[in-house]
This record gives structure tokens, sequence and C-alpha cells, in this order.
């Protein structure tokens, strides 16, 4: 089973449709961390995630929210760590508890200290230019594998 999947998006709303498609695969339990710099698509991309799991509210950005909240086909964390100015906040937030009902998503990982699960799917965000973001998406272990091989059954659709 793969461990590494490269894909290029072209638009916000490629990467919304690939978030879309992720989520069709998930489980509960399954993390999922989104690494790079600001304005790379992270938000974009999580936005995807709650509307294939049938979310109906809207995903905030980071200015507002450390840790939201979403129901849809099953409940979504979605936690942006950009503003936690020390690792022990994050510590403090036990975002490893939210982990078991349903599935976790975080902007800014790196801002925590490395409380999340072992076997978790690690997609990096690039900017390759104003429209084009390169998705490298890498599984750590058996169940995130799972999620990768769920994304590689059909060919990655184009906008
Ligand atoms: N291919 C693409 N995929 C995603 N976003 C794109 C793409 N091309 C352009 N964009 C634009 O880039 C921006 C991405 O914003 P987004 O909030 O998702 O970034 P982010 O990685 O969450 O940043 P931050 O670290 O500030 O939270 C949006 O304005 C979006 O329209
Ligand atoms: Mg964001």
């Amino acid at each position: 089973m793969r461990d590494c999947l490269i894909v290029d998006s072209h638009s916000p709303n490629h990467t919304r449709r690939l978030g879309q498609r992720l989520a069709k695969a998930l489980k509960p339990g399954d993390v999922v961390l989104l690494s790079g710099p600001l304005g790379a698509g992270k938000t974009v991309f999580a936005q995807g995630l709650a509307r294939g799991l049938g979310v109906t509210s809207g995903v905030s950005s980071k200015s507002f929210v450390l840790l939201g909240e979403y129901q849809g086909r099953l409940k979504m964390y979605h936690a942006d760590l950009y503003r936690l100015t020390h690792p022990q906040e994050a510590a403090d937030l036990g975002l490893e508890d939210y982990c078991s009902d349903g599935v976790l998503v975080v902007e800014w990982p790196e801002r925590a200290l490395d409380v999340f699960p072992q076997d978790r799917l690690v997609i990096s965000f690039e900017v390759m230019d104003e429209r084009r973001r390169r998705l490298t998406l890498k599984a750590t272990g058996p169940r995130s594998k799972r999620l990768l091989a769920a994304l590689c059954e059909k060919k990655w659709s184009s906008p």
C-alpha cells in the first residue's frame, strides 16, 4: 500500500473537491494534519472536507476560532493553531481527546507539541503560483494508508 501521493491543484475549487473526495473515506478517529504557509489553501481544503461530510454550516478561518466543531455524517473538529504562542497551550486544549468520536483536522499542527496520534494523514501544501498548489499527502500508519488507498481508487478529477 502506498504511503505518499502528490497532487497538483489548479484552483480553489479543485482543492475543495479534493477535500470532498477525502471526506467520503473518513472514519471516526481519523486525523488529518494540514501543513503549509499562509494562504496555501489549508482552510479551503478543510471546507471541502466539511462539505464532503455533509456539514451545512460554514467552516471559519482562523481569526475567530481555535477549535470549531461541525456536525455532518461524522463530527468534524477543525483546529487552527496559528495563533498559539506556546506549544503548551495546544496541549491544554486536549486535542487528542477529540479524535475518538469524530475526525480531527488541524491547521498549523507544528504550533503544537506533537500530541496527535502517530497514525495521521499529513497534507503539506506548497504554493506554486497564484492558483497552483501542490499537495503532498503522507500516510503514517494503516489507518491513514487506507485513506490514501481510497483516494487512489478513482482518478483525481480536474475542476
Ligand atoms: N489551487 C488553490 N487551492 C486553494 N486555494 C487557492 C488556490 N489557488 C488560489 N487559492 C487562494 O488561496 C487562498 C487560500 O486561502 P486559505 O485560507 O485556504 O489558506 P490557508 O492555508 O488556510 O492559510 P492560513 O495559514 O492563513 O490559514 C484563498 O484566497 C484561495 O482563493
Ligand atoms: Mg487557514
